[in-house]
């Protein structure tokens, strides 16, 4: 799978004020990377983004069963690419010796880290005691954490994590168990959404607490996830948190430019719009990367989809988006295209 680097774009760009993030002895460079996104952060869409300045991207959430298992499904949520790296794979489990045994399997895969989700809300998943209801289980989790670690001795483990499990603060403390049992375990870096699981995606997020867990452990690599929209609040996150590096999630769904815009703000340049033609250029890149790597049937549902996230750069995104709704077939999805992103 080809996508061209624009290499201007993943060189230098950093100033004085913000430092290169690294990840165990992996070097990332470049402190706004790409979250873990269900249903988005797959093998097209991290190309698209690292060819965008996307230092370092992570995977959806994989199940340990899935990553262990044979079949097309598991083929395509591990694939990789020679140029998709440095690439974080993120497995879910509750049993530690599967959760151990995944590990190994994305280490011989050529994953560059292991990154452990008990962060998700999904009922589910929550309910099979998986993802964030590790959050109020912190010997669970840490020996998940440690088992882990000893099946991937050389390379960086990192957990994604919640601020907590409860929104009125009873199981707060177990997430200051977790993160010292994580550390003190070997753990590399911490990914932290800072809101509670029971919150899933309402509400703010809790940037008090990233500056919080930053001052408890100053000398560890912490990344803030959270209400990232727009290049912009990356950087700002760093700035008013002190976190070492960021996770761009809802706000980089549609916009792969996030990177190249988060890049030209930290080197004081007005950030790259990109102008109609070169969205509808992206587009059909993209559902060119999905076709490829899903079949044409599934790639032009997972592009419809994505064009509306897409519609939020286009200056008529309310309409756009109402014909975009309305576009059943390709022929009329492209007709849309062709309206709206006339060159
Ligand atoms: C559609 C969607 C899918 C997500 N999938 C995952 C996932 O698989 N693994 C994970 O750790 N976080 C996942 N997240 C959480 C994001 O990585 C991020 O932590 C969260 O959205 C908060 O950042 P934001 O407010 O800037 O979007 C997902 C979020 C969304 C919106």
């Amino acid at each position: 799978m080809k996508t061209p680097v624009a290499e201007h774009l993943i060189s230098g760009d950093l100033t004085p004020s913000l430092k290169p993030l690294s990840i165990g002895g992996l070097e990332v460079g470049f402190p706004v990377t790409l979250g873990a996104l269900a249903g988005y952060s797959d093998l097209p869409y991290r190309l698209l983004c690292r060819s965008l300045g996307a230092p370092y991207c992570v995977t959806e959430a994989m199940l340990d069963r899935q990553v262990l298992a044979q079949g097309r499904l598991k083929k395509r949520l591990v694939a990789t690419d020679p140029s998709d790296h440095p690439v974080g794979g993120q497995i879910m489990g509750h049993e530690p010796e599967v959760m151990a045994q995944a590990a190994a399997a994305l280490d011989a895969m050529g994953f560059d880290v292991v990154d452990l989700n008990f962060a998700c809300p999904v009922r589910k998943v929550v309910s099979r005691g998986r993802g964030g209801a590790l959050m109020k289980e912190p010997e669970a989790a840490l020996t998940i954490v440690r088992a882990v670690i000893e099946a991937v001795p050389h390379k960086p483990v990192t957990l994604k994590l919640r601020r907590a499990f409860h929104e009125d603060g009873r199981t707060a403390e177990d997430f200051w168990r977790i993160a010292r049992g994580a550390f003190e375990a070997g753990a590399s870096a911490l990914s932290v959404h800072a809101r509670t699981v029971e919150r899933k995606y309402s509400g703010r997020a809790d940037w008090g607490f990233l500056a919080a867990l930053k001052r408890e452990f100053p000398d560890r690599t912490i990344l803030g996830s959270g209400d990232v929209m727009k290049p912009a609040d990356a950087l700002r996150m760093i700035e008013e948190t002190g976190v070492d590096g960021v996770l761009a999630a809802r706000g980089a769904i549609g916009n792969p430019w996030f990177f190249r815009q988060a890049r030209d703000l930290a080197a004081g340049r007005e950030p790259y719009l990109p102008p109609l033609d070169e969205q509808r250029e992206m587009i059909e890149r993209h559902y060119g990367l999905l076709c490829e790597f899903y079949g044409q049937g599934r790639g032009f549902k997972k592009i419809v989809h994505t064009c509306l996230q897409y519609a939020k750069l286009h200056p008529r995104r309310t309409d756009l988006r109402n014909a975009l709704v309305a576009a059943k077939t390709e022929e009329r999805w492209r007709a849309v295209l062709d309206a709206f992103y006339a060159f």
